[in-house]
């Protein structure tokens, strides 16, 4: 228990040292007490022995109904014990509730006393005691900071409070460790004290983002109490970081010809700050317009194919790239993306030089075209392999570089093959691999390398004799497999000759058709056969030539009558053959000699007999013509015997001659005297009158036709003259045909005959006129050699047979 009397807090103190409570009596009688106690005491405590300290008998107090009021009939705090005297508790005492912060608290309360009615006032001085922990009005102090704050940058704190006074009113402020901050302590005026954090040590919002402080609030009670309150520190940011790129160099590969949209490759910034300021833009540095292959995400970094990527074009692409942050800082990287090569390109053929036509004949070996070969890619892919089709005489012979030259492997022939399309095929080694190819037209142009080949080793006409001048023999041909003028064949006649005559005497042949003419009418009694050369010859520089031999065959006619050898025509002599008297039957008498210049059939000769004298008496042989007695000469028969002898031949139609035999019957040639009178026996005196007549006629005419054929020459001798100078092959007289005169060597292109008959009385002669269109047919050198009177001589002296022929060419 503790008594105050004292008025001071001195005293208190005497109080606390123990020291032995003094009592003063003030007042006896109405007198004040005061006590001085400590607050919050316990219901029942004693305060104080108000009846000692009043000089109270104590026994009396409850007589005197003691009891404790207040002035204002407020709480009663005490009350007394009126047997003892004490003062006791009687309800809580809180100073803090009862003066607040007042520095003296006193509480007053009154002891009412009756019989006789006393009133003593007691004064109770309440003690602080440091019952009040300090308190902040808040849980937690929350403070935004900028990280960019400056150091010593100073921040006030909430008081914390107390109810307490004096010393057991806050009295200090701790702060708990941390690196940024420190507390600063200060007093108010009032004494109150308060604190302030102050920056030690620059934030760093990347580094701590929030710091939680404890703060401490401390009385200076005994025992001490304390207070806290939580400081939360919020650093707030500030763009004080650039964005950071993951790599400084980003490099990435990328196939060419990747598609749109391809992702290539990330890249990645990051910024420390938050909110805006870490915001990262992603964008080109140095984006120029020929580089809009690529596209950038601003947001996510992304670079993406946004252009046709070839690496023909553009093999590698270096960029620098920016990451900026809302607030504009940036920094840059570098991206290089490599693109790789992709097989493409196809490799590409060029044609340098092409020699074309080639000749045919150039060698093998010969070096016809250079062709290029480009390939646009790279490495494996532009290495390129070039080929020739198989099946043509040409090969590539590889040269420096890419170049090829297409060189002939063997000969050429243009008669067989005479253009070629080379295909060259070039192939790259990228996988897959590409190809191309390319056909070059080569032509070969022609050479003079064949003669022209006749189509049949050697040729044989035919042709019957007395062909017409011009007729068609045959043909030949030959063939030359150049080309143009070099296969252009034309024909000639080698030279050669014929009997002594040149050959184109007797044939012509048609330079452009190969066509074989007659120029003359051939005589199978002069020659049966002979051969020509012929030539085709191509026009070629220099011409290449061959021959072929054409064989003529000349076929017979039955173009001569018998001619008579025996009796001979000539002359006016008449053969008179003597007959012995004696001839027996059966002797040989005379023979009649025939001959015929045709051949086989045309020249077999039957002889008969067609009149005589006696026709009993002589006979004749067939084929023979010997004339034999038939019977023994009697002296009756006639001295004279004339026969008339027919020959003819067996040719179809059959050709004959008669001749007239003259026999005389008689052993001596002295005996026959009239000879002459023999051929004149009537019937052949009027022949012969026929004749002579027949022959004036004959002359007559032809003198008149000789006339006019020389007044028609001379009036047309400026006439330009054919190709072959027309001449006439004008015969002699009727002769055998081996004594034949052919007159002129010539030769009729083509002739016309003119065929004149001419008949006296009855058959008895027919004379042929054979004629020539041509005026020059009878040039005055070659005319008729005979006069009219040696044909008077012929006719009118031979005593011939009816059917006598004549030609005339
Ligand atoms: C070559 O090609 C041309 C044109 O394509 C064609 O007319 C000709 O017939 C060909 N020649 C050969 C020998 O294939
Ligand atoms: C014919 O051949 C010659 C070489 O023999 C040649 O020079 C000429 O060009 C050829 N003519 C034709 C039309 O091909
Ligand atoms: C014609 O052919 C013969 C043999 O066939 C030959 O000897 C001769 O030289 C050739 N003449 C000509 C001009 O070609």
């Amino acid at each position: 228990m503790y008594l105050l009397i004292s008025d001071n807090l001195a005293e208190v103190s005497v109080l606390r040292y123990g020291l032995a409570v003094i009592l003063f009596v003030l007042h006896p009688v109405y007198g004040d007490v005061s006590y001085s106690i400590p607050e919050e005491m316990k219901r029942g405590s004693v305060i104080g022995n108000i009846a000692k300290d009043l000089g109270l008998e104590s026994g009396t107090l409850s007589a005197r109904k003691a009891r404790i009021d207040t002035e204002d009939n407020s709480v009663n705090y005490c009350g007394v014990n009126v047997n003892t005297g004490d003062l006791i508790v009687q309800e809580r005492i809180d100073r803090e509730g009862l003066c607040a912060k007042r520095a003296s608290c006193v509480l007053k309360q009154e002891l009412v006393l009756e019989n006789p009615l006393e009133v003593h006032r007691i004064n109770i001085r309440v003690q602080d005691i440091n019952d009040n922990s300090p308190q902040f009005k808040e849980e937690s102090l929350t403070f935004e900071i900028r990280e960019m704050a400056a150091k010593g940058a100073r921040f006030l704190l909430d008081e914390a409070h107390d109810g307490d006074i004096g010393e057991n009113a806050v009295q200090g402020y701790s702060l708990q460790q941390n690196e940024h901050f420190k507390l600063n302590v200060k007093t108010k005026g009032s004494g109150r004290k308060y604190g302030e954090l102050v920056l030690d040590k620059e934030l760093d919002r990347e580094d701590k983002g929030e710091l939680m402080l404890l703060l401490t609030a401390f009385d200076g009670g005994s025992p001490r109490r304390s207070g806290t309150v939580v400081i939360h520190v919020i650093v707030l940011d500030a763009n004080d970081n650039v964005p950071v790129f993951s790599q400084t160099v980003y490099k990435a590969s990328l196939p060419e010809n990747s598609p749109l949209d391809t992702l290539v490759i990330t890249v990645s910034a990051t910024d420390a700050d938050e909110g805006l300021n870490g915001e990262i833009t992603y964008g080109f540095d140095d984006v120029s317009d020929d580089n809009q292959v690529f596209s950038l995400d601003s947001k996510t970094g992304e670079i993406k194919v946004a252009g046709s990527i070839d690496y023909e074009k553009e093999s590698s692409y270096e960029m620098q790239i920016s990451a900026k942050d809302g607030l504009g800082l940036a920094s840059y990287a570098t991206l290089v993306i490599d693109i790789t090569d992709m097989n493409d390109n196809a490799p590409v053929i060029y044609l340098k030089s092409l020699k074309n036509p080639i000749p045919e004949n150039v060698s093998p070996g010969t070096e016809v075209g250079i062709i290029n070969v480009q390939d646009r890619d790279s490495e494996t892919n532009r290495q390129v392999r070039c080929s020739i089709q198989q099946n043509v005489p040409f090969k590539l012979v590889p040269s420096i570089k890419n170049y090829y030259s297409v060189v002939s492997t063997g000969q050429l022939d243009r008669e067989l093959v005479s253009d070629y399309n080379i295909t060259i095929t070039a192939t790259d080694e990228g996988s897959p691999p590409l190809s191309s190819s390319k056909t070059v037209q080569l032509s070969v142009a022609d050479i003079n390398d064949n003669p022209p080949v006749f189509e049949e080793q050697s040729y044989s006409a035919y042709v019957s004799e007395n062909n017409k001048p011009g007729s068609t023999l045959c043909s030949v041909s030959a063939r030359d497999p150049d080309w143009r003028q070099n296969g252009t064949v034309v024909y000639s006649l080698l030279s050669g000759e014929v009997n002594g005559a040149p050959v184109s005497s007797y044939v012509s042949v048609n330079g452009d058709t190969g066509v074989i003419h007659a120029v003359r009418s051939f005589d199978y009694e002069q020659f049966r056969n002979f051969k020509v050369h012929v030539m085709a010859r191509d026009n070629g520089s220099p011409p290449l030539s061959s021959n072929v031999t054409v064989s003529v065959f000349i076929s017979d006619v039955n173009d001569n009558s018998p001619q008579i050898l025996y009796p001979a025509p000539e002359g006016n002599s008449f053969m008179t053959e003597l007959v012995p008297k004696a001839a027996h039957g059966g002797s040989l008498v005379s023979k009649v000699i025939a001959v015929d210049a045709d051949s086989g059939q045309n020249a077999w000769l039957s002889y008969h007999i067609v009149k005589s004298t006696d026709p009993g008496l002589f006979t004749i042989g067939v084929h023979s013509g010997e004339i034999r007695t038939q019977r023994d000469i009697s002296e009756s028969d006639s001295m004279k015997q004339n026969l008339i002898v027919s020959v003819k031949d067996n040719g179809q139609p059959s050709l004959s001659a008669t001749c007239s035999m003259y026999l005389l019957i008689s052993d001596n040639l002295a005996e026959v005297p009239e000879l002459k009178d023999i051929s004149y026996d009537e019937k052949n005196s009027k022949l012969t009158s026929y004749l002579i007549i027949a022959l004036v006629c004959v002359s007559t005419f032809f003198l008149t036709f000789i006339i006019i054929i020389m007044g028609v020459k001379f009036c047309r001798r400026r006439k330009p003259r054919l190709l072959f100078d027309g001449a006439v092959a004008i015969p002699s007289a009727y002769l055998p045909p081996n004594y034949a005169d052919v007159d002129g060597t010539g030769t009729l292109r083509s002739a016309y005959n003119y065929d004149a008959y001419l008949t006296t009385g009855s058959r008895t002669s027919d004379f042929k006129f054979v004629s020539s269109y041509n005026d020059n047919t009878l040039p005055a050198d070659q005319t008729l050699r005979k006069s009219p009177s040696d044909f008077a001589d012929v006719f009118g002296d031979c005593d011939e047979s009816p059917e006598v022929g004549t030609y005339f060419k």
